[in-house]
This record gives structure tokens, sequence and C-alpha cells, in this order.
């Protein structure tokens, strides 16, 4: 599978914005009360959000290297590229998401110069744990984020 980076751009962030994951994933569903907000977040250059293109310039999913894919509460005193990554709804749960999160990776590696990444994942998602282990992270800790009952893990890959 072959990718294409491209920072994410107003249609991309359009697209996204109205996807649609089916439970218990709808979690990542964005709310259509906050659409404007949504969209000012996706684009801003500060929030490194990347879109992941496939080889005929199709959206396939999106990707973020820095504070967007830390959660309040976590422990982030250790230096490492934080990744957040999302694919399209009809591309998801049928054995892609290794290829993704591998592509992501090396993207962000060779564009960051990282010694270290991490991901900061629901804990219910066993699905993308599963997928960022397959790829070399190992689980280091899991917090609750603040303000909520939320449990997350927090996975390091060493390059
Ligand atoms: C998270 C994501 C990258 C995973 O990719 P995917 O292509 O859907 O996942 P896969 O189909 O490759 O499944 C990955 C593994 O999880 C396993 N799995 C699926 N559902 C599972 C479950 N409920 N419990 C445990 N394992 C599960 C699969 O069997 C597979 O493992 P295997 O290769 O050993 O058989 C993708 O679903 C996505 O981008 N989702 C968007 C919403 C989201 O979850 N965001 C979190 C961002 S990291």
């Amino acid at each position: 599978m072959r990718f294409s980076y491209q920072k994410l751009e107003k249609e991309h962030a359009l697209s996204i914005l109205r996807w649609r994951y089916v439970s218990p994933y709808d979690y990542y569903n964005f709310d259509v009360d906050t659409i404007q907000e949504d969209l000012c977040y996706l684009i801003d250059p500060q929030n490194t959000f990347y879109a992941i293109l496939n080889v005929h310039k199709e959206l396939e999913g999106y990707c973020s290297f820095g504070a967007d894919g830390q959660v309040l509460g976590g422990d982030y005193c250790t230096e490492a590229l934080d990744i957040g990554m999302g694919m399209r709804p009809d591309l998801v749960g049928q054995g892609y998401g290794k290829h993704y999160a591998q592509a992501v990776v090396r993207y962000g590696v060779n564009q960051y110069r990282a010694q270290k990444c991490r991901v900061t994942i629901a804990e219910f998602n066993k699905r993308a744990q599963r997928v960022w282990e397959q790829v070399g992270f190992e689980q280091i800790g899991r917090f609750v984020k603040t303000g909520t009952e939320e449990e997350f893990v927090i996975m390091i890959y060493k390059v």
C-alpha cells in the first residue's frame, strides 16, 4: 500500500467531519454541533494534521503529529512524537490498520527526526491497541482522562 501525505486542507477536513464510525467507535465521530470549531482545529497548522492519500489522491485517512495526540491527565514527561490517526470508516475492520500505522510512523519519524513515538488510545479500543502493537508499540502506562471516567493507555515505540 502506497500513501502520500499532505497538510490537511479545508476540503479534506470537511469530509472527515462527516465520517461516521459504527458503535462503539462512534466515540470518534465529530459532533455536528461543533463543526465550525472542529474545522478550525483540523486545519490549524499548529495542530499538524495531514491527509493520508492513496495513489489516486483520494483521502483514506488522516494523522497528526504533536500535541493533538495527547489526552489531558496523561504523563508526557518523556520526549516523544505523539501520533494520532484515523482511517476512513469504510476501510476499517478489514485488517488494513497496520499498513496505515506503519506508514504514518515512518513518515513521522522521517519528518520530525523522532527517536520515540507515542500513541494515547482509549482503553476500550482494543482494535487500535492491537494495530499499534503490531507495528512495535508497547504499553507503558494508563490513566483516567482529567474530568472524566474514561481510561486511556499510552504506548511507546523506540525507533
Ligand atoms: C484504529 C484503526 C487504525 C484500526 O485499524 P483497522 O484496520 O480497523 O483494524 P484491523 O481490522 O487491522 O484490526 C486490527 C486488529 O484488531 C483486532 N480486533 C478487532 N476488533 C477487536 C476487538 N474488539 N478486540 C480485540 N481485538 C480486535 C483484529 O482482529 C486485528 O488483529 P489481528 O491482526 O491479530 O487479527 C482504525 O479502525 C481507525 O482508524 N479507526 C478510527 C477510529 C479509531 O478507532 N480511532 C483510534 C485511533 S488510533
